[in-house]
């Protein structure tokens, strides 16, 4: 397996006044690049942390975390913030949107710690929000858009700027079953298109049927990696087909080939030169300098 995260020996212990809860316990794992894998567990069992520890928003007790060459476990907050920005998308339970940002603004965040202009970063952006089908919202605020609908632009965000991995803790857990559905096929279809990694944290057996491989943890350990056979997507994407009348003995290869394609496309995509650097604010300049030895993944 071509791993793009490599878990070794994780183990998280919080304390709490003298208590110690031990969260998690001696986990090994390797996720592949392009995976879409689900952790799966009840409430408690530990799988927010896991991520947390993944995404390097938390530091380990012991063991450590690698995404590709990098070994995140070891990096300074300042350094993390840069990786993260470079390589690492998040989608959050609650939307997390600036209330006092547009759509358009909000996806375009990532994009301005890259250090991009305006002019490019509001395009992409407004590309983005087409995607996600908000072409005729990118001027409305959070407040001013439903609960699916900000999801939908909480996804743009966490693609916009093409990261190599995209987390997501309980996506749909403010959505009604409808939506759930749309936003999960959406998260989906934007990781294939992009050849992105994509890491689901859920407690629900129904969602976790979408993704190609099922981790489940129980009181902080791991207790099953499945593969799934014939996860959600493909068999909808077969049932599309079968209402369409087109065979559907190979749906969901295109996605693989446009995954490809897309992959070659972003591999072949040059940051931006010097003179557009002179756009960022000062105190991104200092964070891109801290971050600098510190590669893409
Ligand atoms: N910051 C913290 N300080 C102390 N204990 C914590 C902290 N974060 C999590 N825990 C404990 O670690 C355990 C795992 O919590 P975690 O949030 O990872 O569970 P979860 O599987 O995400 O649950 P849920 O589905 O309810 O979100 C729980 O017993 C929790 O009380
Ligand atoms: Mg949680």
């Amino acid at each position: 397996m071509d791993a793009i995260i490599t878990i070794h020996d994780l183990s998280k212990v919080y304390r709490v006044g003298h208590e110690k809860v031990r969260a998690l316990s001696h986990i090994n794992l390797q996720i592949g690049r392009g995976e879409i894998c689900c952790i799966l567990g009840t409430s408690g069992s530990g799988k927010s942390t896991l991520l947390n520890q993944l995404a390097g928003l938390e530091k380990p007790t012991s063991g450590s975390v690698r995404i590709g060459k990098t070994n995140i476990s070891r990096l300074s907050e300042d350094q993390l913030a840069g990786f993260r920005q470079r390589n690492i998308g998040f989608v959050f339970q609650s939307y997390n949107l600036i209330a006092s940002m547009s759509a358009l603004e909000n996806v375009a965040m990532p994009l301005l710690f890259r250090g991009m202009p305006r002019m490019v970063r509001d395009r992409e952006a407004a590309q983005m929000l087409k995607k996600v089908g908000l072409g005729n919202r990118i001027n409305h605020k959070p407040s001013e858009m439903s609960g699916g609908q900000q999801q939908r632009v909480g996804i743009a965000r966490a693609f916009v700027a093409k990261p190599k991995i995209v987390f997501a803790d309980e996506p749909t857990g403010n959505l009604d079953s409808h939506t759930t559905l749309e936003v999960m096929k959406l998260l989906i279809e934007m990781s294939h298109q992009n050849n992105i990694t994509f890491v689901l944290v859920t407690h629900d057996n129904e969602l976790a049927r979408y993704a190609d491989r099922i981790i489940t943890i129980r009181d902080g350990l791991l207790v099953g990696d499945e593969r799934n056979e014939s996860p959600a997507y493909l068999e909808q994407a077969r049932e599309e087909s079968a209402s369409t009348k087109h065979i559907p003995a190979d749906a969901g290869q295109g996605l693989c080939a446009e995954a490809e394609q897309a992959g070659e496309q972003r591999d072949a995509f040059q940051p931006p030169d010097e003179k557009t650097f002179a756009s960022i604010p000062q105190e991104k300049e200092k964070e891109n300098k801290a971050d600098e030895n510190e590669t893409t993944v």
